[in-house]
């Protein structure tokens, strides 16, 4: 393919060369939204970490800006967050925003560094009393900071991810930090690295006297499908120790996805709570068959907070800034498909980016979905598997799927990179997924019983290499990355076993 940048993302964020990871220290003032991120300016691997910069006023057009904090003597700077500084509690002034990353070099190990801007997130200094926290044991993965304001105590709280577990601290001024408690050891899936933490407050139901903390932790590897995801807890914070309220082993996963990962969220956006992802998984992340760049962020989502069957979940939508981009929207007449004839619908004209809505009610068919694919038969089909109870993504066919199988280390330290690497490399629950052949050739699901009632709402957004899907307003969201070697142009709805009904079927455009 002469043009390298076939696969770049019409309506997702890219850096327009180098590579990028990790979304990070994102945060809103004055009207930007500052995304921050993991970034490479020298090549398309993992490598040079710097915190690159793009700037939006509304979460989908993204103004690429240079790179925010660049590495230094002390190591690479990993990833962080930012918080604005209202109080000037930190002594640089009213509003000043105030960045908390992790510095990393073999010579000194992982540290929490700070930095802060004074022209709106353009440029940071780096604090000239670096590091502010060192680990207490020693530990080698020591990493991620998460900073944010506790009301009741009038107090800044971090959360560190320590390896298997992630400790609280506390400051009055950003600078000199005490520890508080640590949570998550033995938690959710086992065994893996904690890394990227968030920690987010959001209403029971739209209850906003009933608020809960949700802790987010990204996880690496072993997750799901195999490779990295993104785990979260649900619970009740008290200023000294965060406490779960559902069975902390039975873990819960913000995407069903195999590229979704170290998601995490905007400061300052009020009581909205904006997170974004990072769309690859540390498994195949260095050698997506992309060349002049390597990275796209998955779509910005709203959290939220709703209960079933007792157990407190978080749903995940994508923002409603993102639906703004709709463009000639297509209504397909409603249809009864029943196994002996397919139904078609055409998204040509779209260049591979666009919407589809439906509202699917499998009745008695044991698979109802959608094929979308190109004019080549490669295809992702999305179906309910009513048998089994679940919603998949299946990217087995989906055009390129066969550069994954090896993973690359990124970590600092060699032996551990070696190990990590190996790791990675194990198919780990592979028994979970669907058609597995490879860590990228394979389906992702999901369990329907996180829905209500006996018709699935599905909005999927396809781009140039990427599918989403959000059913119900974000109960399930998965995340996959595809690579068709031609835009999908073509849809088809099929059912097994049984009659199905799609209604509302809609397909829009979507371009900036
Ligand atoms: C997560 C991660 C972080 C680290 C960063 C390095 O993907 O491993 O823990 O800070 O990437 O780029």
């Amino acid at each position: 393919v002469a043009n390298t940048d076939y696969y770049r993302p019409l309506y997702h964020h890219t850096p327009s060369y180098g590579w990028m990871n990790d979304a990070n220290g994102m945060v809103y003032k004055d009207g930007e939204y500052h995304l921050y991120f993991q970034y490479n300016p020298y090549g398309s691997k993992w490598g040079n970490m710097h915190w690159g910069h793009a700037v939006s006023t509304d979460l989908a057009h993204w103004r690429e800006m240079e790179p925010a904090i660049a590495r230094d003597t002390m190591g690479h700077i990993f990833s962080g967050s930012s918080v604005v500084d209202k109080e000037n509690t930190a002594g640089y002034g009213k509003g000043a925003i105030i960045a908390l990353y992790t510095s990393a070099s073999d010579r000194n190990g992982q540290i929490q560094c700070m930095a802060y801007s004074t022209d709106n997130g353009r440029t940071f200094t780096k604090y000239e009393g670096n590091p502010v926290l060192r680990p207490f044991d020693g530990l080698k993965d020591f990493r991620d900071p998460k900073v944010f304001w506790y009301e009741p105590a009038g107090a800044w709280y971090m959360i560190v991810s320590a390896d298997k577990e992630m400790r609280f601290y506390k400051s009055d001024n950003l600078k000199k930090w005490t520890y508080v408690s640590a949570f998550g050891r033995g938690y959710g899936m086992q065994p893996s690295q904690y890394e990227c933490p968030d920690f987010v407050r959001l209403p029971v139901n739209g209850d906003m006297n009933n608020m809960k903390y949700v802790m987010l932790m990204n996880v690496n590897p072993g997750c799901l499908f195999g490779g990295s995801a993104t785990e979260y807890f649900v619970g009740d914070f008290d200023g000294k120790e965060f406490r779960c309220l559902d069975d902390p082993h039975t873990p819960k996963w913000l995407d069903y996805g195999k590229d979704h990962y170290a998601t995490v969220c905007f400061s300052n956006t009020g009581d909205r709570v904006i997170a974004m992802p990072w769309m690859s998984n540390w498994q195949y992340a260095n050698v997506t068959p992309i060349k002049q760049y390597r990275g796209a962020n998955a779509l910005p989502r709203e959290l939220s907070l709703y209960t079933k069957d007792g157990r407190y979940y978080v749903a995940a939508d994508v923002a409603p800034e993102i639906r703004a981009l709709r463009k000639d929207t297509r209504n397909v007449p409603d249809m009864r498909v029943d196994g002996s004839e397919d139904k078609a619908a055409v998204a040509d004209g779209c260049d591979g980016a666009f919407e589809i809505e439906a509202d699917i009610t499998p009745g008695e068919a044991g698979v109802a979905g959608l094929e979308i694919y190109n004019g080549k038969g490669e295809k992702t089909v999305i179906y309910l598997d009513m048998r089994n109870r679940r919603i998949v993504t299946d990217r087995t066919q989906s055009g390129l799927t066969d550069f994954g199988l090896k993973a690359e280390p990124h970590d600092i330290e060699k032996k551990a990179d070696a190990q990590r690497a190996e790791e990675n490399r194990k198919p780990m629950r592979i028994e979970n997924a669907v058609n597995y052949k490879n860590d990228f050739a394979l389906g992702t699901w999901a369990p329907l019983e996180l829905c209500e009632g006996k018709t699935y709402h599905v909005d999927i957004f396809v781009d140039k290499c990427s599918v989403e899907l959000f059913v119900d307003g974000g109960r399930i969201a998965m995340t996959n990355l595809v690579f068709p070697t031609s835009p999908y142009d073509s849809l088809r709805f099929y059912t097994e076993g049984g009659t199905a009904a799609f209604r509302n079927v809609k397909l829009h455009k979507i371009s900036l």
